[in-house]
């Protein structure tokens, strides 16, 4: 027996590729993708994006989940165990930082999937135009209790599954939704790229013009990087805790960073030529996939159907992500303060949640209140996705890269000398140099200083 027998630990490799996708796969790729992708100008901000993804997103990665693995710890401990008496567990505070901001827009954003749900099985939609879908999301944003109503109704859910743990919680509702999620996204795509008017969409999808990308742009592809791939907040080093000793973890990541990145591509291929067949603003901003793919579904056979089981399965989808940021801050409570699970994730949920309400008024009666040029909502992403998440992946890329000893780092991966490591070299090249210099370079970049 080893050391994991002493926590729970995931049942077999699918049982982590499941949790790990399913944290993964969220929001971010079928909402905030497309959106942030239309509010930067399309192909060159995708290009950029999937640079992102490989240059630093997957070592950042293999290197979260290698040191849970190592140290049997989440995000906080796992720090203070492999490098105890040293001030590297400061990057713990990001992530939990990052995950009470992020947690706390994410609940409102799974709300309005929520609502949409029970849109879509009253036929709120049909015989709608573009124009009044459009203007249906807007008004729905803009009330003050039903959006908070559904905000705390997911919160709700969130913290239920949570007390749970993490094998009945997080394994069993990931397994099996997830590739259901994925047939109707193939749909959609089918559908969207035969609209009339659809070309214009592959043009905008595919055709770069790097004349257009701003360095907020770069810094807004790398922050999504990480906010997609669910990364530099200590998540996955929290789930790669409870990886058997004999999974290899180099193919592990790859396969979670393939899967997260084709349902991103595939979300953008579902509604950009939708967009530009019904006429949509690109650059909507947060509501692009609540008012596109309504009108895509009216053109469906059985749209309303799907429709409904679309939105039902992204709220799953969030609810997998989110179970997997409130786990960060629960498992920190638990194992650094002793606090009980039930105890840390009610407080740590209503917390969340009543920072999350000012999020949701921002499309209300708080859209005037703005500082550093956006609303409240917006500096709040803003502030976790594109500062906290890549700081705290330069921490952890550095710690493994620099901190840790090449043969530890062998031996973890290796499982003692057991598994194939041909991979060991380029990661740790891209882990020392490339993700950190890269990180730093669009960091000051993005600040306008060089
Ligand atoms: N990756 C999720 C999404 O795309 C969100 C998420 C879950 C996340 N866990 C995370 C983001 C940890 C950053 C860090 O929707």
């Amino acid at each position: 027996m080893t050391s994991v027998s002493q926590r729970d630990s995931f049942t077999g490799k699918y049982g982590f590729i499941a949790a790990a996708a399913g944290s993964a796969i969220g929001l971010g790729n079928i909402w905030k993708f497309p959106y942030i992708t239309g509010v930067y100008g399309g192909s060159a901000f995708i290009i950029v994006y999937l640079i992102c993804i490989l240059l630093i997103g997957l070592p950042v990665m293999l290197s979260e989940i290698t040191v849970g693995r190592r140290a049997q710890k989440g995000g906080f401990g796992a720090y203070k165990n492999l490098a105890p008496g040293t001030p590297w567990f400061f990057s713990g505070y990001m992530g939990i930082a990052a995950a009470f901001l992020i947690l706390s827009f994410y609940g409102v954003v799974a709300g309005w999937t929520m609502e949409y749900v029970v849109k879509a099985l009253t036929g709120a939609f049909s015989g709608k135009t573009p124009d009044e879908i459009g203007a249906m999301f807007g008004g729905f944003i803009g009330q003050t209790a039903k959006p908070i109503f559904w905000q705390i109704g997911f919160m709700s859910l969130t913290c239920f599954i949570v007390i749970a743990g993490i094998k009945n919680g997080i394994e069993r509702y990931s397994k099996i939704l997830m590739p259901v999620l994925l047939v109707i996204l193939f749909f959609l795509c089918a559908r969207s790229v035969t609209l009339d008017g659809a070309a214009k969409g592959f043009e905008f999808l595919f055709k770069p013009d790097f004349s257009k990308l701003s360095s907020e742009a770069v810094l807004a592809a790398l922050g999504h990087a990480f906010f997609s791939l669910s990364l530099g907040m200590g998540t996955l080093v929290t789930y790669g805790s409870y990886v058997k000793k004999n999974e290899s973890l180099g193919p592990l990541a790859v396969h979670i960073t393939t899967a997260d990145t084709i349902i991103a591509l595939l979300a953008g291929i579902a509604i950009f030529p939708a967009v530009f067949a019904f006429g949509i603003e690109p650059a909507a901003g947060p509501g692009l996939v609540f008012v596109t793919l309504p009108n895509v579904f009216q053109q469906m056979p059985f749209g309303s159907f799907f429709c409904v089981l679309f939105f039902f399965l992204l709220a799953i989808a969030a609810l997998t992500s989110s179970i997997s940021i409130l786990e960060v801050v629960v498992t920190h409570l638990v194992e650094d303060f002793r606090v009980s699970r039930k105890t840390a994730t009610i407080v740590t949920t209503l917390v969340i949640t009543l920072f999350g309400i000012p999020c949701s008024l921002s499309f209300g009666v708080m859209s005037e209140f703005k500082f550093l040029g956006a609303n409240f909502f917006d500096n709040v992403d803003h502030i976790a996705s594109n500062f906290l998440l890549p700081l705290g992946g330069l921490c952890i890329s550095l710690f493994v890269g620099w901190k840790m000893a090449r043969k530890d780092v062998e031996d973890e991966l290796s499982n003692g000398g057991t598994l194939g490591t041909g991979y060991l070299t380029i990661f740790l090249f891209l882990a020392k140099i490339v993700a950190p210099i890269a990180i730093t370079a669009v960091f000051l970049h993005g600040l306008n200083i060089i």
